[in-house]
C-alpha cells in the first residue's frame, strides 16, 4: 500500500468496491467521450456494451489488477494494469497501464502518481520488465502526468476517418 502525504490510501480493490468503481468507471468514459467517439455513456447507446463493461471490471477485480485510491473511504480514483498481447511469445513481459481516473476534487494531489506508481510495482512483483501505456495526443492533463512521472514516448498510434 502506497500512502501519500495527503489522507490517500492506494491499494488492490476488492469486490467490496465494486459499485463506486462502476460509478467512476462511467464518468471516465464520460470525460474521455471528447476524446474517443467510441466512449458512449449512454448505457442503452450503441457503442457501449454496459455487461461487457461490468464483465470486465469483474475480471480486472478477479485477477487483482484493479487498483483503487480511497480518501477516508471514500473513491477518489481508479486504474488498472495488465499483460500486454506479446506475454504469450516474449520471455521479457511488458504490461500496459489503463483506466487512470482521479475524480475532480481530488486532482492535482498525487493521487494519479500513486497509483501509477503503485501499479508499476505491482507489474513489477508479476514479472514485467516495462510497463507502457496509451494517452491521447489531445489529453494534456495525462501527458503532463505521464511527462512528470518519467514516461518517454515509444511509438505513435495513427488513425484516419473512414466515415467523413
Ligand atoms: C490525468 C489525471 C489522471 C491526473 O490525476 P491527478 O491525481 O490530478 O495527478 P497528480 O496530482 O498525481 O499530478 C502529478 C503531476 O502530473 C502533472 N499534471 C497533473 N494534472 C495536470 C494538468 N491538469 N495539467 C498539467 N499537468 C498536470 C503535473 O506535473 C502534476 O504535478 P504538480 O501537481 O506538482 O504540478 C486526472 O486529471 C484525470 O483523471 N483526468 C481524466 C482521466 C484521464 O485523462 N486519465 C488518463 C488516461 S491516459
Amino acid at each position: 500500500m502506497v500512502t501519500t502525504s495527503e489522507p490517500i490510501s492506494v491499494s488492490v480493490a476488492s469486490f467490496e468496491d465494486y459499485s463506486s468503481i462502476e460509478s467512476a468507471w462511467w464518468r471516465l468514459l464520460a470525460d474521455q467521450q471528447s476524446l474517443d467517439f467510441r466512449g458512449s455513456t449512454d448505457e442503452l447507446g450503441s457503442h457501449v456494451n454496459t455487461e461487457r463493461v461490468r464483465r470486465f471490471i469483474e475480471s480486472r477485480i478477479r485477477q487483482g489488477r484493479m487498483l483503487v485510491a480511497k480518501e477516508q473511504e471514500e473513491l477518489v480514483g481508479i486504474c488498472t494494469f495488465s499483460p500486454d498481447g506479446f506475454i504469450l511469445d516474449a520471455t521479457v513481459q511488458v504490461w500496459e497501464i489503463a483506466d487512470v481516473w482521479v475524480e475532480p476534487h481530488a486532482r492535482r494531489r498525487g493521487v494519479a502518481t500513486a497509483l501509477v506508481r503503485q501499479s508499476e510495482h505491482e507489474c513489477k512483483m508479476r514479472g514485467a520488465a516495462e510497463v507502457r501505456l496509451t494517452v491521447y495526443a489531445m489529453n494534456k492533463e495525462a501527458l503532463g502526468l505521464y511527462q512528470s512521472l518519467g514516461y518517454d514516448v515509444s511509438s505513435y498510434t495513427l488513425s484516419r476517418n473512414l466515415n467523413p
